[in-house]
């Protein structure tokens, strides 16, 4: 496995790859690597001749200073289990090869931006607009990998790309849990013992959520409410938001008819996460 950090040297290297005739498949990521990440690798392995991932904590999708501080990185252990997914290159670039300095340019997708997550934290999913395409922008891919763990990110990448008329197809990938239903996450590790304890319930309430719609219940509110009273008897952290929304434009919906998504944040002590579910029809 290669590791290279400037950009030039990666664009140089896909490059060649694509002149050869080799299919790469790209995974974007923050590194802390979990098993959810190496769910995306494996499936990009299989279905691609080159595999890169990106290990680059980016700076402003983080609305808040602390939590981009206390975001755990490991670089050495990340590059370990990257060479062992397969992956052919790992770029891991510095901030200011992403960012040179200067009177920056953003890339802003509207709507989808301000809502749920966006509403939740100013900025963040500029800076996520903005990082992917530059990332895009470097490795020459016809193919990149994200997960549906993060939803809106998932809904707002395929915006981009077809808003911006990439030539490139972006595969989502199913949501990794822990054996108790707890999505894997890199914020995983700042959740106290207890607040562990208590996180599974966010899954339970969305498979909760699930069943009702599955047994014809359609009120939103009524789920939403009956979700929202599942958490509150584990937890006593607060939600961000609980939402009963189309998949595709998630607006809410006026009656929970699937295609639907159920999506929810809570803020634990040290640690924000998001998990959501799809009913499907
Ligand atoms: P990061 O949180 O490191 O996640 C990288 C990719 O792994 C994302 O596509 C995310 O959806 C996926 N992922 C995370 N946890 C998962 C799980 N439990 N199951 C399946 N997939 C999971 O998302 C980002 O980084 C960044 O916003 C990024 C896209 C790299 C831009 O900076």
């Amino acid at each position: 496995m290669q590791v290279l950090d400037e950009p030039r040297k990666v664009q140089e290297l896909t490059e060649a790859w694509r002149c050869a005739g080799e299919r790469i498949g790209f995974v974007p990521t923050m590194g802390a690597l979990h098993a959810g990440h190496l769910g995306l690798l494996a499936r990009a392995r299989a279905e691609n001749t080159r595999l890169v991932i990106s290990i680059f904590v980016n700076p402003t999708q983080f609305d808040r200073p602390d939590d981009f501080q206390i975001y755990p990185r490991d670089l050495a252990r990340d590059l370990r289990l990257a060479e062992e997914a397969g992956c052919d290159l790992a770029w891991t670039p510095t901030p200011v090869q992403i960012y040179p300095p200067g009177p920056p340019t953003v890339v802003e997708v509207a709507g989808l931006a301000s809502i749920l997550e966006g509403a939740a934290r100013p900025g963040h999913f500029r800076g996520v607009a903005t990082v992917v395409t530059k990332l895009f922008n470097v490795v020459k891919t016809r193919r990149a990998y994200i997960g549906a763990k993060d939803w809106q990110q998932a809904v707002l990448i395929r915006r981009l790309v077809a808003d911006l008329l990439m030539d490139l197809e972006i595969v989502v990938c199913p949501t990794v849990r822990e054996e108790d239903g707890l999505a894997l996450s890199s914020r995983n590790v700042n959740l106290t013992p207890e607040e562990r304890r208590a996180a599974p319930v966010l899954f339970r309430a969305l498979q909760w959520g699930a069943a009702q719609i599955r047994e014809g219940r359609r009120d939103p509110e009524a789920l939403r409410r009956g979700m929202a009273g599942g958490i509150a008897a584990a937890t006593a952290a607060p939600l961000d938001y609980l939402a009963v929304v189309h998949p595709d434009t998630l607006e809410p919906v006026p009656s929970a008819d699937p295609p639907v998504l159920l999506a929810l944040a809570i803020r634990f002590s040290r640690a924000r996460l998001i998990d959501n579910l799809l009913v499907e029809p």
